[in-house]
């Protein structure tokens, strides 16, 4: 469903520097990838190639078969506000929303059908916020809020998620559920997953794990 073909990308300030060197992969529907590496390798910088929000120097990336950089911005608005989900480190939901308002929003950039609400609300209970969907994000805690981004990430059933360091900014409890909860949300919502992080006993609970380190990604699990 996912496929990098020869994907190269460079920073260019003052000194080039090239962060991904020559890297070809699939994601497979369904599946849930990890990727690991240590800080500075260019996990977040291949996430966001994956995601349509920065583009290769070379080498391509298809999502079902359609080069990301090619597509008109247009389209490419289209493809990531429908097909695909991002999840931060930081949770980013808007303080003066409540919890079901925030989850809603990707809804609103197109006709919103009468189901979003309920689709909302019930991904809110199924992650354990059923109790706070009127509350605003400033009372919930760490981890409610970013499981309130979770289920916002996945409101208008993409077919991707891709999540960057989705536990970093949670205590060690949270984190653990976090991880539990993506890797249920992958099976029960068929959504195939892509989570980059450099905490080894979450990408431990992936399918496959690799590893970026020097420009390069080569397979950890299965070894
Ligand atoms: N927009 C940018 N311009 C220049 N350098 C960047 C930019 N974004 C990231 N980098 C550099 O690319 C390297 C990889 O960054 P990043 O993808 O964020 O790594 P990771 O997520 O693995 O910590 C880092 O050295 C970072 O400083
Ligand atoms: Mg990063």
């Amino acid at each position: 469903m996912l496929s990098l073909e020869a994907v190269y990308k460079s920073y260019h300030s003052g000194v080039p520097r090239e962060i991904l060197h020559n890297i070809s992969f699939q994601v497979n529907p369904g599946e849930s990838v990890a990727i690991v590496g240590p800080s500075g390798s260019g996990k977040s910088t291949l996430l966001n190639l994956m995601g349509g929000l920065d583009r290769p120097t070379m080498g391509r990336i298809l999502l079902d078969g359609r080069d990301l950089a090619s597509l008109p911005d247009e389209e490419l608005a289209r493809v990531r506000n429908r097909e695909i989900g991002f999840i931060f480190q930081l949770h980013h939901l808007l303080p003066q929303l409540s919890v079901l308002e925030n989850v809603l929003l990707p809804t609103l950039a197109f006709q919103a059908d009468e189901n979003a609400i309920a689709r909302a609300e019930s991904l809110l209970n199924k992650v354990g916020l059923g109790a706070h969907l009127h509350q605003r994000p400033a009372q919930l805690s760490g981890g409610e809020q970013q499981r309130t981004a979770v289920v916002r990430a996945l409101i208008n059933q993409p077919k991707l998620l891709l999540a960057d360091e989705p536990t970093g900014s949670l205590d060690a409890e949270n984190a653990e559920n976090l991880g539990n909860l993506l890797v249920e949300l992958n099976r029960s919502e068929k959504v195939t997953l892509v989570l980059v992080t450099h905490a080894l006993h979450l990408a431990e609970k992936m399918d496959r794990v690799l590893e970026l380190r020097n420009g390069l990604l080569n397979r950890r699990k299965p070894a």
